[in-house]
C-alpha cells in the first residue's frame, strides 16, 4: 500500500558537514525508492518540541529530548513509497541505540546514532501518526493529495 510518513534528521545530522550528513541520508533513502513529497529546514521553538513530543512528557527524558530537537535546525520530510512507515522506520533501526549493536548494525543509527536521544531521526509509527505529523510540520499539505503521489510512482 502506497503510504506517506514523515521523517525528522535530527539537529546532530544537520549541522555535520563533513561527518554523516543530510545529503548522505538523502541519497540512501532516494536509493530505497522513495520519493520526496515535500521538505523544509527549521529549527523549533522549544515550546513546539514539547508539543510534538507531547505522548512522552511523563517520561524521564522528555526534558532532554525536548531540548535536544530544540537546539539547532532539523530536516523535515514527507516521504512517499509502498509501506513507507515501516522501510523508513526500518532503515532508521531501533530507536534505542544499544539495540542496534546485536540487530541492526548496518541501520542509520547503528552506524551513526550515538545516544537515544542522539539518534539520528525520526519517523512516524502508524499511518494515524504519520498524518498527525505531517499536519504539525506541513499544515498547508493536503494529505488528500496522496494519489498524485501515488500515480507520480507507477506511471
Ligand atoms: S518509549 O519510552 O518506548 O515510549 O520511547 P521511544 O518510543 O523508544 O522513543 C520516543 C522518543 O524519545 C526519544 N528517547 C529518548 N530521549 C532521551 N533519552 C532517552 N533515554 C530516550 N529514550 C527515547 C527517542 O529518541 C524517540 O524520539 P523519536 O524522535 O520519536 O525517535
Amino acid at each position: 500500500m502506497f503510504q506517506l510518513t514523515l521523517c525528522i534528521l535530527k539537529p546532530d545530522i544537520v549541522r555535520s558537514p563533513h561527518l554523516f550528513n543530510v545529503r548522505e541520508i538523502i541519497t540512501l533513502i532516494l536509493k530505497r525508492q522513495f520519493i520526496f513529497v515535500k521538505s523544509k529546514r527549521l529549527q523549533l521553538r522549544r515550546e513546539r518540541a514539547g508539543e510534538f513530543y507531547r505522548e512522552h512528557q511523563e517520561k524521564f527524558f522528555y526534558s532532554r529530548l525536548v531540548h535536544y530537537m530544540s537546539c539547532g535546525p532539523i530536516s523535515c520530510h514527507i516521504l512517499g513509497r509502498e509501506n513507507a512507515i515501516k522501510e523508513w522506520r526500518s532503515m532508521l533501526g531501533p530507536t534505542k541505540v544499544y539495540k542496534t549493536i546485536f540487530e541492526a548494525e548496518n541501520t542509520i543509527r547503528g552506524q551513526h546514532g550515538v545516544t537515544d536521544t542522539r539518534n539520528c531521526g525520526h519517523g512516524s509509527d502508524s499511518v494515524e501518526t504519520a498524518q498527525r505529523e505531517i499536519n504539525f510540520f506541513f499544515p498547508e499539505f493536503d494529505i488528500q493529495s496522496l494519489s498524485k503521489y501515488e500515480n507520480m510512482l507507477t506511471n
